[in-house]
């Protein structure tokens, strides 16, 4: 049994997989074809942070794949009221094929999978949110247009880090170390990435710039996220001022290369990490990158409870 806790649970070569199967999942939902591996199967997500995107495309790609899903949050299951996570795991993989949850620490859903006997998938933590990540690689991509050799598309490009060294910034990292590609890390003093927390073998795949237009000169594709991510509002306004330079602007992208892609994870402040200019510009990709979440989590669902088909 395989869990999806952090990028690093799954081989290139699986990845690789995942890429071309999410392509062929992708397709039969746009032709309106069905595809039902899962029929008969229940999908349990737990969330105890706020959600649009993961709550909707693990929910909807659940019934896509023939399914049906439970959805707890904290304030209205027996976890908001201190049930030991390990009783909780124990109860509920009795009763479902696969689990989603979204939580603030990463040890609580190590933990959670620990006394799982159906597969777990991180649906974001503090440290780390491979879901997005995936969506984020198969949108690059796809633009690409390269889905027959997936990886080779990834192979040396440069991704441009702008903004805060949260869990998608430690999630981007464990890619680049696993699949090639180099990340040019761009954050304010004092909220740089913990290379021991990102859990990176080295840091070859990765350069710090302080300046973010340094970061983005040559880039493939930038990227930022929201300066305070949930869990860390307390800090709202001392980061609004930390970040006030990490805007992604059209001058960064201007460094970038011509043909580079801008993406977000959403849900996005404008004016505040990005200009509306970039996000609703020409090279912003968002819309298909939020979309792609539900094409990519229902390549790994298929596969978590399947294996390869
Ligand atoms: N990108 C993302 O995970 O969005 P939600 O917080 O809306 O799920
Ligand atoms: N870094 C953000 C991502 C939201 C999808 C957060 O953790 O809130």
């Amino acid at each position: 049994m395989k869990h999806y806790l952090q990028f690093t649970d799954l081989s290139a070569d699986e990845y690789a997989y995942l890429f071309q199967r999410a392509d062929f999942i992708k397709d039969k939902f746009k032709a309106y074809e069905k595809h039902h591996p899962l029929i008969d199967r229940t999908l349990a997500m737990i969330f105890e942070k706020a959600s649009t995107r993961t709550r909707v495309s693990f929910e909807a790609g659940m019934y896509q794949l023939g399914g049906s899903v439970v959805h707890l949050t904290t304030g209205d299951s027996q976890l908001g009221r201190a049930e030991p996570i390990e009783d909780s795991a124990r109860v509920i993989s009795r009763m479902v094929d696969l689990v989603m949850i979204r939580t603030f620490g990463q040890d609580k859903i190590e933990r959670f999978a620990q006394y799982s006997r159906v597969p777990v998938i991180n649906g974001l933590t503090n440290e780390f949110h491979p879901c997005q990540i995936l969506a984020d690689l198969f949108t690059f991509i796809e633009q690409r247009g390269n889905t027959a050799d997936p990886l080779a598309c990834l192979k040396g490009r440069v991704v441009a880090w702008v903004g805060d060294g949260n869990n998608m910034a430690n999630t981007w990292l464990q890619a680049a170390e696993l699949l090639g590609f180099t990340v040019h890390l761009s954050t304010p003093s004092g909220y740089e990435v913990d290379q021991a927390v990102a859990g990176l073998r080295s840091n070859e795949s990765y350069k710090v710039f302080a300046d973010p237009k340094q970061a983005c000169k040559g880039a493939d594709l930038v990227t930022t996220d929201v300066w305070t991510s949930m869990g860390f509002e307390a800090e709202n306004e001392q980061r609004k001022q930390a970040f006030a330079d990490w805007c992604v602007d059209a001058e960064m992208m201007a460094q970038a290369k011509p043909d580079a892609l801008f993406m977000h994870c959403l849900p996005a402040h404008r004016g505040e990490e990005v200009e509306a200019e970039v996000i609703d510009g020409p090279q912003s990709v968002v819309w298909d990158e939020a979309e792609n979440r539900m094409h990519v989590q229902k390549a790994l669902m298929e596969y978590l409870v399947l294996g390869r088909q």
